[in-house]
């Protein structure tokens, strides 16, 4: 008998193909990261990034009732703060009136059940665009650590259903879980992002929000390697997590995805909570800019992509292609 073996019997055609498939997607799947800017009626276009805006709240908020109409149930936000309200101690970042708390609590005014997760890391309101406060030529992590919980608590107080530190300081699952606690809001999840990498992929999302790391007056380190995880690393990522793990969070990501996805598997394997993945910035122009030159087929490609995400082992996607997604599912699934 030859051959021993017929793989291809399972592949005869799309009925059986849909039988023995071993994952699926859906819009609950993506969460959908989005900028936020001052103003009214403010829609500007991210030049690396086509398709993907700054918006003004009252435009958000509306983005987000389709959103949710078409399946999405969480948004991850991030705020373009202005250069004045920018020092080296971050203090905008806790202003319960400041643009993030009235953006947070115009979402859930709106949209009730949409859930939100407000970024947690100082970049945005750092005159040197990094995630901490500089002291001694480095980002201070306990310092920094104290700033995150009022952060966190801020958001909590305006609506935020999780809070998503980005910041990669060490201990800081274990002080806003404690932060959260004592301020009354047990609730309040955390979404760590344990294993995030320092990336080359961020690009994009810098030009977004102005965040790159800046020239300065004092010493100041040029990249983020001090606190974001080295590429070459896999156990290192494993370590994070269980440590993330031990201090509260609810939820572990890694950063970026599609490189990435042998960490979302050891991450998945090691931990009992849910993963989540964070399709980044440069991976989403990547594939905008070759799908514009038609050099490949863009649909295809995005679904591929977060399709294999799902395999790796992640539950949740964060990914700027949510929206693209979720339509082509509607118009899609029989
Ligand atoms: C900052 C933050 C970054 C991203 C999310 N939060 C950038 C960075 O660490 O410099 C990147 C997201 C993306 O590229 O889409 N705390």
């Amino acid at each position: 008998m030859f051959p021993l073996h017929r793989g291809r019997r399972l592949r005869v055609n799309e009925s059986i193909r849909s039988l023995v498939r071993e994952t699926a997607l859906s819009p609950g799947d993506f969460m959908f990261p989005m900028f936020i800017a001052e103003g009214e009626s403010v829609k500007v276009e991210i030049p690396s990034m086509p398709g993907i805006y700054r918006r003004s709240i009252d435009l958000t908020v509306a983005e987000v009732r389709e959103l949710f109409d078409l399946g999405i149930r969480a948004v991850n936000i991030y705020v373009k703060v202005d250069d004045s309200l920018k020092d080296n101690t971050g203090k905008e970042a806790w202003n319960d009136n400041g643009l993030m708390q009235r953006a947070i609590r115009a979402i859930k005014t709106a949209c009730p059940e949409m859930i939100v997760m407000p970024d947690v890391a100082l970049d945005p309101y750092s005159i040197y665009g990094h995630d901490g406060i500089i002291e001694n030529g480095d980002v201070a992590n306990d310092a920094t650590n104290d700033a995150l919980v009022k952060m966190a608590v801020s958001h909590a107080k305006a609506g935020a259903d999780f809070v998503a530190p980005s910041d990669m300081m060490d201990g800081r699952i274990l002080r806003l879980r404690q932060g959260l606690d004592a301020a009354g809001f047990h609730n309040v999840g955390i979404m760590s992002y344990a294993a995030k990498y320092a990336s080359a992929f961020y690009g994009p999302f810098r030009d977004a929000l102005d965040s790159a790391p800046k020239e300065a007056d004092v010493v100041v380190p040029k990249d983020k390697k001090t606190y974001q995880m080295d590429f070459a690393n896999r156990i290192e990522a494993v370590k994070e997590a269980v440590w993330d793990v031990e201090e509260g969070a609810d939820m572990v990501m890694v950063k970026p995805g599609l490189a990435y996805l042998d960490i979302v598997r050891e991450v998945k394997n090691a931990v009992n909570i849910p993963v989540t993945v964070f399709h980044v910035s440069g991976e989403y122009a990547m594939v905008k800019a070759a799908a514009e030159k038609g050099w490949l087929d863009h649909d295809a490609i995005m679904m591929e992509q977060l399709m294999c995400f799902k395999r790796a082992g992640a539950s949740l996607i964060s990914t700027y292609f949510a929206k693209e997604a979720a339509i082509y599912l509607k118009n899609n699934t029989k």
